[in-house]
């Protein structure tokens, strides 16, 4: 499929403008921009929907800002993000709306898909899951022996599995303690075994969530799960108090013996990855409860409107979008570390590997052009300040240069002695350490031997954006996930390919059920596949035999 050419990216006036803008720039560093403008630090900050961004520590001039402001209209960012909350189908290769943000719309918003208002049929969800969370959390719904449900088990994988278990980690402050969630995925038989080890099946609730329900590591992980269940109670009757199912696919739900009156709905127009705020969070809802996921929805919409009315200049999205632009293309960075500095946020990078890298690891353009510039980096990263003590070594001094988010929060959910001021101050302290480093003047004047200096220089103008809310709530989480929704819109607008496909995953699947033929007990044909894949294939097979 294919869709109207665009001109190409790297012809267009601001694109050329800022390559000759990179030249200049590229050697100054952030100790002369700070030092020319004393109240950058205050200036280049943006604020929207209780989201402080102070994006001062990067590598831009007020000059790079306007050519990059300028670039997103040559884009028309404006025209296409309008087109998404307007339900258009900007998911070409796959004809689809891309309408996440109608899962957060209020009761009385209309948004309409192929000539029906869908968000009557949102808050219908809701309001089922509402009903279930009270069953759950108060004892209502039972088990098949009569006993109360205190385990939840979701079972799921990528977006069905990354959203739910990173927003339980986030809001545990919030859960109801004396339930215990586990998240499965892996298609590892050591997954299930761990995620269930301790339970009792009698106590325990299953939600199979998979937006097609034919994902391959989803269903074993289901149909192991049901083996677990029916291996303690004994009656296939159980797996109706057992299994609720949160999907797409209503007749695969029925297929695999769920009754649909348990299954929690959602739409095509609903991107996997994009979906922890749909039927998806129903383990969410179920460990904060309805009232607070309402709040987490509340956040999301906040940075919606955020993002669709702030002037772009001003709008938090675009602006970090544009700064990964500038590196990625410019610059020509390859990877880009998420920092937060928060244990609860301890599965947010991770989550925001796959928001941002199955969106963004594209190679064609949306007229099916391959592209002639960089598109998404490798994102990583882990809770400050673990990684201090491992890979900031690399940021700090290492070759590569690797723009960092750093995530913080102003008051803190445990406190004890000083150490939430410890945490904050080691965040501030990093960010000001990567952009201004120590020159060897400064090392000297420590009394350092010459011989060590090199060493112990910090060349700094490493940049990076500080993230600032005002506390860990459902809320805050909304608005922080919807951020980063937004900015991997902008940059696929941007980079002019499609964000809301994921094609790249499907030759390996493909390869994995053939592959798997070949590894069923009983099979001795020699594999015809290539040389490596042969040898690897007969070693399994040596291995399990002896
Ligand atoms: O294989 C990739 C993918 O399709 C992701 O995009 C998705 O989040 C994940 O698999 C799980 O898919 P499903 O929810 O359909 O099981």
């Amino acid at each position: 499929m294919t869709n109207t050419p665009t001109p190409p990216l790297t012809s267009r006036p601001a694109w050329r403008a800022l390559a000759a803008h990179h030249e200049a720039i590229r050697d100054v560093h952030l100790r002369d921009l700070f030092a020319a403008d004393p109240a950058r630090g205050t200036r280049m900050t943006a604020t929207g929907a209780s989201i402080f961004l102070d994006y001062s520590k990067h590598r831009a001039s007020p000059q790079t800002l306007e050519l990059l402001f300028a670039l997103a209209r040559e884009c028309q960012v404006e025209e296409r993000r309008r087109a998404m909350f307007a339900g258009e189908k900007i998911n070409i290769t796959e004809g689809r709306a891309v309408l996440h943000t109608a899962l957060r719309a209020p009761r009385d918003a209309r948004i309409v898909v192929d000539g029906v208002n869908v968000v009557p049929l949102v808050h219908e969800v809701l309001d089922r899951m509402r009903t279930f969370t009270d069953q759950i959390r108060s004892g209502a719904w039972r088990g098949f022996t009569g006993k109360r449900i205190r385990n939840v088990v979701n079972i799921g994988i990528g977006g069905s599995d990354l959203g739910p278990e990173m927003a339980y980690r986030a809001l545990a402050h919030y859960s109801q303690r004396d339930l215990t969630f586990r998240f499965v995925s892996n298609v590892d038989p050591t997954d299930f075994a761990e995620a269930t080890r301790g339970l009792e099946p009698a106590e325990t609730l299953f939600i199979v969530s998979s937006k097609t329900f034919t994902t391959l590591e989803t269903m074993e992980n289901a149909n192991a799960a049901r083996r677990w269940l029916l291996a303690a109670i004994g009656d296939e009757k159980a797996v109706a108090s057992h299994f609720v199912a949160v999907s797409t696919n209503g007749p695969g739900v029925e297929k695999f013996g769920i009754d649909t009156a348990n299954m929690f709905g959602f739409w095509e127009w609903v991107g996997g990855r994009y979906s922890m705020d749909s039927a998806i969070g129903l383990s969410t809802m179920l460990a904060i409860g309805a009232y607070a996921f309402g709040e987490m929805l509340g956040g999301f919409r906040e940075m919606d409107e955020h993002f669709r009315t702030a002037p772009l200049e001003q709008n938090l999205p675009v602006i970090m979008a544009l700064l990964g632009v500038w590196y990625t293309d410019f610059f020509g960075t390859q990877t880009a570390a998420i920092l937060p500095y928060d244990q609860y946020l301890a599965r947010f990078p991770a989550y925001l590997q796959q928001l941002i890298m199955e969106s963004n690891g594209k190679s064609v353009t949306l007229s099916g052009a391959r592209v002639t510039y960089a598109t998404s980096p490798v994102i990583w990263g882990e809770p400050g300040t673990n990684g201090q003590h491992s890979f900031h070594q690399l940021l700090h001094q290492g070759t590569p240069l690797v723009p960092a988010d750093f995530i913080g929060f102003l008051s803190p959910l445990n406190s004890n002695g000083r150490m939430y001021e410890l945490l904050m101050a080691n965040m501030f302290a990093q960010a000001a350490a990567l952009a201004f480093g120590k020159t060897p003047e400064e090392v000297r004047a420590e009394g350092t031997a010459e011989a060590l200096v090199p060493h112990r220089v910090f060349e700094g103008n490493r940049p990076s954006s500080v993230i600032l809310a005002p506390r860990l709530t459902p809320a805050t989480l909304g608005t922080l996930v919807a951020l980063y929704e937004h900015m991997v819109f902008v940059q696929g607008v941007i980079w002019d390919i499609d964000s809301f496909d994921q094609w790249g995953v499907e030759l390996g699947k493909t390869l994995a059920v053939s592959i798997a033929r070949d590894l069923d007990p009983g099979v001795e044909t020699p594999p015809e596949r290539d040389s490596s894949t042969n040898g690897l294939i007969e070693r399994f097979r040596a291995a399990r035999d002896s």
